[in-house]
């Protein structure tokens, strides 16, 4: 039985007699089917979502949280730019209107995910983000930063290589499911704490840090003078974000992920009051707002000076696009979507003799990456390729041994879910 098709999903015994193909493809149709009239069932708009991916009918694709699949409106968007910027790239006939595309896109992300206009800077990576607040201390000696034991190595290779330059000292704290993290901060800081960067959702274990314990923590780091950074490549796209309310001073995060964009496009959001606390350390043509040949110059007043250069216009236009389709399907029912998927997802592997789950339960901490926990002796990396040769099910390895992540997105059914479950029950 396909989801898609029933409000209830398979039962267990459908679960159990499921075929690990991907879920059927269904016709065509045009994309104002977004909005509900009242009489179309919900699973309609997930149905007219899915036909605008083409990797839905490639694979179950569960490596969202790797890289998210563009829908075609991305694609051709970037393509359309693409053609039109290369008849005539520093043309002013075509240039003109590729300026545009950056900060139509700044404020565009700005009010979408609650920044102040001048507190986005665009970038092409969550990495990009990262080290540019990183790197935006004048560390000294025993300097200390706070990290946790769930970071992605965006998140810990820029502070080892300030450790060995700089000679910073590195703290960590246990984001584990169910860790106290937030008294743990606040123990493991010294006078030399300048900055806290933790992420927001774990890539490896799924666990998403709390709106209001961050706004807490933010506030108290303020009165410190530490600045507090998230890495939020696994937020926006996959849970509600709203910068203001979260409380911390930056946020680097992309556009490739749960948001779907062109790949090597993201973002950077900073808090008006941090910009001249978070310095520069690369800039370049573009970074100023005046400058004479004297020695003279100055910043742009806003995030936008964390850029410089020429840029991937045509990229960063997908990126616009893939917000905005985002936006039209709906973020309550993306969000709301994504919640009931991870929710079934529990419910299934709870059911399971041999499975377990590796992520947080309760709604509160959970988000879209679920991680499977695999019975002892049974090699995540074997499963994960065994996966997505025979039966192209998308999934990925994470830090611990024994777990696979499979990142959940709203395009996802309940049936591939299913086929998931059951083909890892098997493999293992
Ligand atoms: C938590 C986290 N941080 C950072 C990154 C790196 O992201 P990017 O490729 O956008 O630099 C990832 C990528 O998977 C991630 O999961």
């Amino acid at each position: 039985m396909n989801e898609l098709l029933s409000r209830n999903g398979p039962t267990r015994r459908d679960f159990l007699r499921v075929s690990a193909g991907t879920a059927a493809l269904v016709p065509i149709t045009v994309l104002s089917e977004w909005t509900d009239k009242g009489h179309v069932p919900q699973e309609d708009w997930v149905r007219t979502a899915r036909r605008q991916i083409p990797a839905t009918s490639e694979s179950s694709y569960f490596q969202t949280g790797g890289a998210g699949p563009s829908p075609k409106v991305v694609t051709d968007v970037v393509t359309e730019r693409l053609v039109h910027q290369n008849r005539g790239p520093a043309d002013p006939v075509f240039s003109a209107e590729m300026a545009d595309i950056e900060p139509r896109l700044r404020a565009y992300l700005a009010d979408t995910f609650g920044v102040e206009r001048t507190g986005v800077a665009l970038t092409h990576s969550t990495s990009e983000g990262i080290s540019i607040a990183a790197w935006g201390v004048s560390w000294k000696p025993g300097d200390e930063v706070v990290i946790s034991n769930q970071e992605h190595p965006a998140n810990v290779i820029p502070w080892y290589v300030l450790r060995d330059r700089f000679g910073i000292v590195i703290r960590g704290i246990d984001l584990d499911v169910g860790s106290d993290w937030e008294s743990e901060v606040r123990d493991v800081l010294s006078p030399r704490t300048r900055m806290v960067s933790l992420s927001h959702i774990s890539r490896n274990n799924g666990r998403r840090l709390r709106s209001e314990a961050c706004a807490e923590l933010g506030q108290f780091l303020r009165s410190r003078s530490v600045l507090f950074h998230l890495d939020g490549a696994q937020g926006p796209g996959c849970v509600p974000i709203n910068f203001r309310t979260l409380g911390c001073d930056c946020y680097s995060t992309c556009g490739h992920k749960w948001l779907m964009g062109p790949k090597g496009t993201g973002a950077l959001f900073v808090r008006e009051d941090q910009l001249d606390n978070i310095q520069l350390s690369w800039a370049g043509s573009h970074s100023h707002a005046a400058m004479d040949y004297d020695g003279s110059y100055s910043l742009i007043p806003s995030a936008a000076r964390y850029e410089f250069g020429t840029r991937a216009l045509a990229d960063f236009a997908g990126f616009q696009r893939a917000v905005e389709w985002m936006t039209e399907i709906g973020w309550d029912r993306i969000h709301q979507r994504i919640q009931d998927l991870v929710g079934y997802a529990i419910e299934r592997t709870n059911e399971s003799s041999q499975l377990h789950v590796g992520s947080p339960k309760s709604e509160e901490d959970r988000s879209g990456v679920f991680v499977v926990r695999l019975p002892a002796g049974c090699d995540a990396n074997k499963v994960y390729e065994q996966l997505g040769v025979g039966p192209r099910i998308v999934t990925s390895p994470v830090r611990q041994e024994g777990d696979l992540r499979l990142a959940i997105h709203f395009f996802n059914t309940k049936q591939e879910i299913d086929s998931a479950l059951h083909t890892i029950e098997r493999a293992c």
